[in-house]
């Protein structure tokens, strides 16, 4: 997958080079791509933003960067991918980081994981003019997401986020392929199902033991704790997924619990 990435501050972006996503990239399974946006400025102060038509507190950021900026990444992608045998005339989906997108979910995450390039326009300050946006709709599918009810200073980390949550979605990197079936939110037997507490040696500690079924050996038995303690954890913490939850998803054993 080819990810672009166009920011005013590409330094928030390093930790991209480490762990899951760093090795990721390591091994070629992704190939990310930091741009400044302050590159395709004009003036000698490289300005990026502008006081808001209309008046109200914060600038807005201008939208010939922010459209140079994408005519390059545009370009540019689609002559290394042609180049590669990866299809003429590609284009990315464009991600917009902003709280006032529609939520970043795993099924969003999983989508985004199946296309072969990902172009991030993290804004700052009150966010990007919105000619930009419509302009980029008219030439590649646009996806305005937040990672949640809460307002960063800017999309940068949300992007981490992003990228981080579609880069071990991707097939080879994550190291045992079964690993994120289970996960909270993925689609299958445990969709909408938070999961439930995790133990490691030692049995006790700290007076504390290890829940006995998990020494057991008895892999029916344990299968159907882990199933009541994700119930239990999920009615506790979401209980607005608990709405979510199909009658069809349930056996008898689930109604005793
Ligand atoms: N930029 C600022 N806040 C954000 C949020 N919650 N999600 C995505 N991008 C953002």
């Amino acid at each position: 997958m080819r990810i672009d990435v166009v920011t005013i501050f590409p330094e928030y972006l390093e930790p991209l080079n480490v762990s899951l996503v760093g090795k990721a990239r390591a091994r070629g399974r992704l190939d990310i791509h930091l741009h400044h946006l302050r590159d395709w400025t004009t003036d000698v102060h490289r300005t990026v933003d502008d006081t808001p038509y209309g008046g109200g507190p914060g600038m807005v950021m201008k939208p010939e960067p922010w459209g140079a900026a994408l005519d390059a990444v545009l370009e540019r992608g689609a002559e290394e991918l042609a180049g590669r045998g990866l299809g003429e005339g590609a284009v990315p989906t464009l991600v917009v980081p902003t709280p006032s997108g529609r939520p970043f979910t795993q099924e969003l995450a999983q989508r985004l994981a199946a296309e072969p390039w990902l172009a991030f326009a993290p804004a700052r300050y009150e966010g990007i003019d919105r000619r930009v946006i419509e302009e980029a709709a008219d030439r590649m599918p646009v996806v305005e997401a937040s990672i949640g009810d809460y307002v960063l200073a800017g999309g940068e980390v949300a992007v981490l986020v992003m990228v981080e949550a579609v880069a071990r979605l991707l097939p080879g990197v994550l190291g045992n392929a079964e690993s994120h079936r289970d996960d909270s939110f993925a689609a299958g037997a445990m969709a909408d199902l938070l999961e439930g507490p995790v133990y490691t040696k030692p049995a006790e500690w700290r007076g504390r033991a290890v829940p006995e079924v998990l020494l057991s050996g008895n892999h029916g038995l344990i299968a159907r704790w882990r199933r009541e303690q994700a119930f239990r954890r999920t009615l506790a913490m979401r209980p607005d997924l608990v709405g979510r939850w199909e009658k069809a998803a349930f056996d008898k054993h689930d109604r005793k619990a």
